[in-house]
């Protein structure tokens, strides 16, 4: 009888031990280091100088966002990991937005913005901290104002209209 209660106080140890080791093994950190590895993420030793001189399609490819984002008329652009970027369709709601407290007064602007600086507006919905902050080194003024100027006339119904695209 005494041998039986010792093998079932064992047997509760036992258990108590793995449990514990089990909730041990995996902490909340490392879970949510894990979770993060989910999205693509692009280093700027990946990402050329892009310097504005080539054709509007390699201004984009070549930086990498089609990687996250999806982008009207871009082949191959088909990114899910960021918002799509047809801002003649959101640019106007973004600046109209409570949160945001951004500098930009035109949609133009905006995207210069959230591309220079990202951390000024989380587009709700989409991870903060993954939108690449580090393409002020990366792209040149006239690569900027060509993607702005371009990113500014998307709609969203041209991607629907123009489906040989
Ligand atoms: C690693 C993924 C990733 C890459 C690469 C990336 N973006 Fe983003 N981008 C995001 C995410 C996520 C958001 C939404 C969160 C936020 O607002 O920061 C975002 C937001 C944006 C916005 C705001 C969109 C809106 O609807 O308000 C613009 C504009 C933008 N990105 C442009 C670009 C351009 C241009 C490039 C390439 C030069 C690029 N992104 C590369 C992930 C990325």
């Amino acid at each position: 009888m005494r041998t039986r209660d010792r093998l079932v106080v064992c047997i509760v140890i036992g258990v108590v031990a793995l449990s514990a080791f089990w909730a041990l093994r995996e902490p909340p950190s490392s879970r949510s280091i894990s979770e993060d590895a989910v999205f693509p993420t692009l280093t700027p030793e990946a990402i050329p100088l892009v310097t504005g001189d080539e054709s509007i399609i390699d201004i984009f490819t070549r930086s990498g966002c089609p990687v996250c984002h999806l982008i009207p008329g871009i082949p191959g652009a088909n990114g899910q990991v960021g918002p799509p970027l047809w801002l003649g369709t959101t640019g106007r709601e973004r600046l109209r937005d409570p949160t945001y407290h951004g500098s930009a007064t035109t949609v133009h602007e905006y995207i210069v913005e959230s591309v220079l600086e990202p951390q000024h507006f989380i587009v709700h919905g989409y991870p903060e901290h993954t939108m690449p902050a580090w393409y002020g080194s990366k792209l040149s003024a006239l690569a900027l104002q060509k993607m702005a100027s371009y990113l500014e006339h998307q709609e969203e119904e041209k991607r629907i209209e123009s489906p040989e695209k």
